[in-house]
């Protein structure tokens, strides 16, 4: 199990989204052109990644760190991380098997893999937190087979809904893509947060934007404030985490209104 994205990921997602050139960087930073590439080559080097965060935003401290993070692994009986194929990436589908209740959210990239590791028997609700392809590959073979479904537009408009001893607050992530849904649950040993791409372990979906960027950034912040620290969050990619942990760990966290 690694991270979705290394420091080399998260840096260029951020120089895409705010436009900035390894030459700009370079100027804000005092760092040489060549020291920079080398950096974002692979080479972690402290002093540069110390340079050049606040130019772009990111937290020193947390990217310098992310080369050693990996969460903690976490079980919750009833939840299972679906891993699908998406080119040579893999998309989470999450499903939430509680007291005669069951829940999947997202669908990934083709109908084929999700009917193959879900069974639709029983099956009482399809949860979309955005209608990126890798998430939606099998939502209509899943309607077909009498799955309900409840997209994220619609979840928007709902706010709170409960199904048997489960219930779910939807919350707007809009951001990586707009609109975009997470999916608070209580009900479980733990509380859950569905978050789609909006938040990675150690990273984020990728937005088009800087002002996309920004609204993913002060809806994660709204979300996070509901959230109980010891909150476990199930992203669309990567592995399982936990609020606390990415309040530690995740270079983003400024984009988030928090500092480590
Ligand atoms: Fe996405």
């Amino acid at each position: 199990m690694s991270l979705e994205d290394d420091f080399t990921d998260v840096i260029a997602k951020v120089m895409r989204r705010l436009g900035t050139s390894v030459t700009a960087l370079s100027e804000v930073s005092g760092i040489l052109v060549g020291e920079i590439e080398v950096f974002l080559g692979g080479g972690m080097n402290e002093s540069v990644a110390r340079a050049i965060s606040p130019a772009l935003g990111l937290d020193a401290n947390a990217l310098i760190a992310l080369p050693g993070y990996l969460p903690k692994p976490v079980e919750i009986p009833g939840v299972r991380r679906i891993e699908l194929p998406f080119g040579k990436w893999i998309v989470n589908a999450w499903e939430v098997d509680h007291d005669n209740i069951r829940l999947l959210f997202d669908a990934g990239l083709g109908e084929r893999d999700i009917l193959g590791k879900v069974s639709t028997q029983g099956l009482d609700a399809l949860l979309i937190t955005h209608a990126h392809p890798d998430h939606i590959g099998g939502v209509a073979a899943l309607a077909a087979a009498g799955i309900k479904v409840i997209s994220e537009t619609k979840a928007l408009a709902t706010g709170r809904f409960s199904f048997g001893s489960l219930e779910l607050e939807a919350v707007d992530l809009s951001g990586h893509c707009t609109p975009a849904t997470g999916y608070f649950i209580n009900g479980l040993s733990r509380q859950i947060f569905v978050a789609g791409d909006a938040i990675f372990a150690g990273s984020m979906g990728a937005c088009k934007t800087r002002e996309a960027y920004e609204l993913a950034g002060s809806n994660l912040r709204t979300a996070f404030a509901k959230a109980e620290p010891a909150c476990i969050i199930l992203p669309g990619h990567g592995p399982a985490t936990t609020i606390a942990e990415e309040l530690a760990s995740n270079p983003f966290l400024p984009c988030f209104g928090w500092s480590s």
